[in-house]
């Protein structure tokens, strides 16, 4: 089940839906016609990646030379590419805003290290963090501060000291309990700290449900339905080391379609009246978060950032006219529709074999990495493309399901494809669109090393993240002598 599929506009309550439903969404065939003969179409692999006589090729370089001089698996990212799809959504947002631009903040969570964080700094965008790990990382790039947003429904007293210490520019606040907690932690340090207020508009966003956000029976946020969002806003108000600067939403990721962001910003600007109406104040600045939909399969669309953002601007701007109430600063925070379609895993095969069913046979690719470094597959039931990667294969393809090499049968990269039937030992395998919440949600699981990242720019590559090791696994050890039995 692909997200795309999970739920059509028709599906959802009538209620729900603004009355012209608009789909951003829109092919971009960049090289058009060798799609038919492509392993997997362009517009889901990284803008510098095209398969050259059977063999994937990224920034001038084959996957055979990248998996040779760094091993598999790998994360290969295109570096053009991600500084083009930053770029593209800040200046989306500066044009579609003018004045009232806020902040393009990239949404770490989606994938950060030291070198993307630096990226991202050169490229003028903003950086939304979660934790104070993610804040760390942006530090150690020398991200300024008074570029961060500072998110995470469960913010503790060290990661909020932490953040008001270096200077973040806003924290979300997600629950009374750490508006009490800032407005101490500001207090003791003689600051007012700028905050916005993590609200919940009640909107059912077209996605898997564990990554939809907004709805009311969710842990994030306060409830606009309910009164929490006023309330906690009077509590913030009320605080004397916090300034109220705004309000935030995110109703979800990987969403297709624009409704439930349409609804949700109105929804929300109707909240802003109601505020202005009981203290008699505009607030300034609406963060309305990231969730635009990638490409992972050839029948999926890609999104147009320009056109996107353009949409949601001229939504806030009418909402606002219709409610008598100034355009507030907007603020955007996307992380997939950035990271997620730069990047493809290459892998190694390790065994073939062929199981036989009921229906026909089926034939199981195990490579050498699997759910520690892709768990979005047994997650969500979230699909992939796959290709191979060496070679061109005249053979006919099989039915086939790549598979990891960890103990557990839901260990599925891909659950069905059609592979050619001569895929061996030692051929590569790619997976692409792999860049948002791959490497990010990656784990340890039965011991396997986390794999590299590695950067690809105009025929060079780079290590941006090494590959773990053994002794690293090891390092975290701490283990008593225990006596031998004699
Ligand atoms: N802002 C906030 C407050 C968020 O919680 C998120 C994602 C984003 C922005 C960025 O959303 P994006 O543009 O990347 O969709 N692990 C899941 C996705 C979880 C998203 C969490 N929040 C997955 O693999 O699909």
């Amino acid at each position: 089940m692909h997200f795309t599929q999970v739920a059509s506009p028709s599906a959802m309550p009538r209620d729900k839906l603004s009355p012209m439903p608009l789909t951003y969404l829109v092919s971009l065939h960049r090289s058009g016609c060798d799609v038919m003969k492509a392993p997997i179409a362009t517009h889901v692999l990284p803008a510098h990646a095209s398969f050259d006589s059977g063999e994937l090729v990224i920034a001038g370089i084959s996957a055979t030379e990248l998996a040779k001089k760094f091993g598999t698996p790998a994360f290969i990212i295109d570096e053009g590419d991600f500084n083009a799809r930053a770029r593209a959504f800040n200046t989306a947002l500066k044009n579609a805003m003018g004045d009232r631009a806020g902040h393009c903040y990239y949404a770490a969570k989606a994938f950060i290290s030291v070198e993307v964080a630096k990226w991202v700094n050169a490229a003028g965008l903003s950086l939304d963090v979660c934790t104070g790990g993610e804040l760390e990382v942006a530090l150690a790039a020398g991200f300024p501060p008074s570029r961060i947003e500072f998110h995470g429904n469960n913010k503790s007293v060290q990661e909020i000291s932490r953040a008001i210490d270096v200077g973040v520019s806003h924290i979300v606040a997600d629950s009374e309990i750490e508006i009490e907690r800032i407005n101490e932690i500001a207090g003791k340090r003689g600051v007012k700290q700028k905050i916005l207020i993590r609200i919940t508009p009640g909107v059912e966003a077209h996605t898997h449900q564990y990554i939809a956000t907004a709805h009311e029976d969710v842990k994030f946020g306060f409830s606009i339905a309910s009164g929490a969002a006023m309330k906690a806003l009077s509590l913030a108000k009320s605080s004397a080391n916090i300034e109220v600067a705004g309000v935030h939403f995110h109703i979800g990721s990987q969403i297709t379609g624009l409704e439930g962001f349409d609804l949700a910003i109105a929804r929300t600007i109707e909240f802003l009246a109601e505020v202005k109406q009981e203290i008699s104040e505009e607030l300034a600045e609406l963060v309305i978060g990231g969730g635009f939909a990638i490409a992972y399969l050839d029948t999926d669309q890609t999104i147009d950032a320009k056109q996107v953002i353009e949409h949601l601007a001229g939504i806030v701007k009418e909402e606002c006219a219709k409610a008598g109430l100034a355009v507030p600063l907007l603020s955007i925070e996307p992380g997939r529709a950035i990271v997620g379609p730069t990047t493809v895993t290459l892998y190694e095969v390790g065994t073939v074999k062929s199981v036989e069913l009921e229906q026909g046979s089926r034939n199981y690719i195990a490579v050498d990495g699997g759910m520690s470094d892709n768990i979005r597959t047994s997650l969500y039931d979230a699909q992939y493309s796959v290709a191979l990667a060496n070679r061109i294969s005249t053979s006919s393809t099989r039915a086939s399901r790549v598979v990891g090499k960890h103990c557990e049968s839901g260990d599925i990269i891909i659950r069905d494809c059609e592979l050619p039937a001569d895929i061996q030992p030692g051929d590569l395998l790619v997976t692409p669109a792999t860049g948002a919440y791959g490497r990010s949600m990656a784990s340890n699981y039965n011991h396997l090393p986390r794999p590299p990242v590695i950067a690809v720019r105009d025929g060079r590559a780079r290590v941006i993240v090494r590959r773990e090791n053994y002794s690293d696994l090891l390092s975290l050890e701490v283990a008593s002598e225990v006596a031998s039995e004699e």
